[in-house]
């Protein structure tokens, strides 16, 4: 089964479309990109687009990249003090000289969609999630759109950043799997892998997941955006080999990347609403 992320969150936008004109609110939400990266202007940009085809306003914050970490927190407080605006992204990365913990602590929790401040990553882990970080919430959303039940798996979840690995993590353990986490310093992550019923892999290889890792039946899903030696866009998983044994899979592109921007505009709905 081909898990089709392209699909459902298009249906998902339709749904929140309705629900905000029903609903008479006017959510906001403000994006925050320091510097050029060209990947990041992108993302923003589909953000920004997101926002117009589902009824969100969207107000695009853009600094040069000679800001100071003063500077940037200085926007996300006139943000976060203003009513108009119900949900702050702030595009990650952040150039290196900006202090990136800082910047993200300075965002109110209320208004944080992207679900990275400490205390809406502390109520996650504690089986109370407040906002749900974008990407594993899509991935927990394909799942039940999917009638597949984490309930008693045993889900592996590769890589352990912040934004994905850890909280796909604190996900998975709430909804009753048994998990393990895996990271570069995996003493031996075939086996790790080859023992999963649920492979969720945020590495940033490409094609790194090769079918000898993965135990026929298994649901496999793939986080990674990367680019092969041919320049072609692929996930961190050998689509063509393990689809052949996964009982389902999630395709790079149109897995996992549109429900990242979905949950987003559903978060901002959230904060709106609350
Ligand atoms: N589809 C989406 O919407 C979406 C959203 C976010 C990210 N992504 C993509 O997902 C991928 C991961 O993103 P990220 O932000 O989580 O990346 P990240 O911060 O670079 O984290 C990568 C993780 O993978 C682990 N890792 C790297 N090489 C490994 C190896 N050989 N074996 C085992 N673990 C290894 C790292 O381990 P250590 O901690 O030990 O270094 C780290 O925990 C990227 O391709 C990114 O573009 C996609």
């Amino acid at each position: 089964m081909i898990i089709d992320g392209k699909k459902v969150s298009q249906e998902r936008i339709r749904l929140l479309k309705k629900e905000i004109q029903e609903s008479g609110l006017s959510p906001g939400l403000a994006t925050v990109i320091v510097g050029e990266d060209p990947a990041s202007q992108m993302y923003v940009r589909m953000k920004h687009k997101a926002c117009d085809d589902v009824g969100i306003r969207s107000i695009g914050i853009v600094l040069t990249d000679d800001v100071t970490t003063d500077d940037v927190i200085t926007h996300i407080k006139s943000l976060n003090e203003d009513a108009s605006v119900d949900g702050i992204l702030v595009q990650l990365p952040l150039p290196a000289h900006i202090d990136t913990k800082a910047v993200i602590e300075a965002v109110s929790p209320e208004k944080d969609v992207d679900g990275f401040h400490p205390r809406n990553i502390g109520a996650l882990f504690s089986g109370r999630p407040a906002f749900v970080p974008c990407t594993p919430g899509g991935i927990m959303t394909l799942l039940r759109e999917y009638h597949i039940e984490p309930r008693g798996m045993n889900a592996v979840v590769i890589g352990r950043s912040v934004d994905v690995g850890r909280p796909m993590a604190a996900l998975l353990l709430n909804a009753d799997a048994t998990v393990t986490i895996c990271h570069s310093k995996t003493k031996d992550l075939v086996e790790e892998v080859r023992r999963a019923d649920l492979i969720v892999s945020a590495i940033g290889r490409a094609r790194f997941i090769t079918k000898d890792m993965v135990s026929p039946g298994a649901v496999v899903i793939d986080v990674g955006i990367n680019q092969d030696e041919n320049g072609k866009l692929c996930g961190d998983v050998d689509f063509e080999s393990v689809s052949t044994i996964a009982s389902a899979i999630t395709p790079v592109p149109g897995g996992v990347g549109p429900m990242t921007i979905a949950t987003l505009m559903e978060n901002t709905f959230h904060a709106a609403k609350k």
